[in-house]
């Protein structure tokens, strides 16, 4: 009885105490198992005397409830706390605020670029493409600048002499109306504008760029003229430079148009009475515009006899400088997002 009483002490003890239900499954097995000392106990019931066997049985029995119970009992004790310490090792703050990811938006220069494009194009214009990467001809000779006219000195140019013959990085983007014509010829009315990237060599300063933004235009078709190109122009400007724009047209000179002139808007800053950005005139240069030259219509495919043109070239760098009252060009280009995001 002495070493009944001690089993049932140890047994139950040990099972009271197990740390977790690893160790519990362990105690099961070592005393209810299929070679547990209990079921061993209960094996060697034969060897006792007859009239012991059926109380010592029952009190193994009885031991092996009580230690089930026990084990039960202590096995949703320990899955509890060891679930409790589950949870809390993988609890995540769902409260803790996010990282917003911040909105990108286009820059300022690509605003305007796409502004003049939304123009034209409700205007009927097609938007057209040219190459950066330019051959003399479409750049200067197809547009009536021979290679000793004084006009190429104007546009100090970057040839890339170890990449091909003739081939530089186009100066304007009047080429485009070249490749434009000869890819459309005959078809009229020819509509398009041509927005992208010109060179020229200039020290970079607060005014000039070794890199800016052009917008080619360029209409061809029977009977079109200078009032067409006026209207047109005049419409631009009130569109991006608000209802009260005026222009102004002065003669001026092109090799590749015939009338030639340039084009000012009354200053949008001070709304032309003259400020320092206008220099007190009023008025602000914007783009040179002319009726297409007879040999440039020629080039392109077409009889200047049956079809006149005009066209016009803009600096989206400027434009966007005098909508926003930016007076260094610089800024455009220094990533500084203290500049960018005003706009
Ligand atoms: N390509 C000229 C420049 O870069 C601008 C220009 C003037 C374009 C008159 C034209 C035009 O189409 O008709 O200075």
């Amino acid at each position: 009885m002495e070493t009944q009483r001690e089993l049932e002490q140890r047994a139950l003890g040990e099972v009271h105490s197990a740390v977790d239900t690893v160790e519990l499954e362990r105690l099961r097995v070592r005393y209810l198992g299929k070679k547990g000392e209990l079921t061993a106990r209960l094996r060697s019931l034969g060897e006792l005397e007859p009239d012991q066997r059926p109380e010592v049985g029952r009190w193994i029995n009885e031991l092996r409830r009580s230690l089930e119970e026990a084990l039960q009992e202590r096995r949703r004790e320990l899955a509890a706390r060891e679930e409790a310490s589950r949870l809390q090792a993988e609890t995540l703050d769902v409260t803790l605020p996010g990282v917003p990811p911040s909105w990108g938006r286009r820059h300022p220069l690509r605003q305007v670029w796409e502004e003049i494009e939304d123009v034209f194009l409700r205007l009927g214009f097609d938007v057209a493409e040219g190459p950066e990467v330019e051959t003399e001809y479409f750049n200067f000779e197809a547009l009536n600048i021979p290679a000793d006219h004084p006009a190429r000195d104007m546009q100090d140019s970057f040839y890339l002499h170890g990449v091909g013959p003739g081939l530089l990085l186009r100066t304007q983007t009047s080429p485009v109306q070249i490749r434009y014509m000869q890819q459309e010829a005959p078809r009229t009315p020819l509509r398009m504008v041509a927005p992208g990237r010109v060179y020229r060599r200039d020290q970079l300063d607060a005014s000039h760029s070794p890199v800016f933004h052009q917008v080619e235009g360029l209409v061809v078709g029977p009977g079109v003229s200078l009032a067409d190109l006026k209207g047109v122009l005049s419409l631009f400007a009130r569109e991006i430079f608000g209802p009260a724009a005026k222009l102004r047209f002065r003669p001026s000179y092109f090799p590749f148009t015939e009338p030639s002139a340039e084009v000012d808007v009354s200053c949008p800053l001070c709304g032309g009475r003259g400020c320092r950005t206008c220099s007190g005139s009023g008025w602000l240069e914007i783009l040179g515009c002319g009726m297409v030259h007879p040999r440039v219509l020629r080039e392109g495919g077409y009889d200047s006899e049956e079809v006149a043109g005009f066209a016009f070239g803009m600096g989206i760098d400027r434009i966007a400088m005098l909508r926003y009252g930016i007076d260094d060009l610089r800024l455009f280009t220094q990533n500084d997002l203290r500049f960018l995001r005003q706009f």
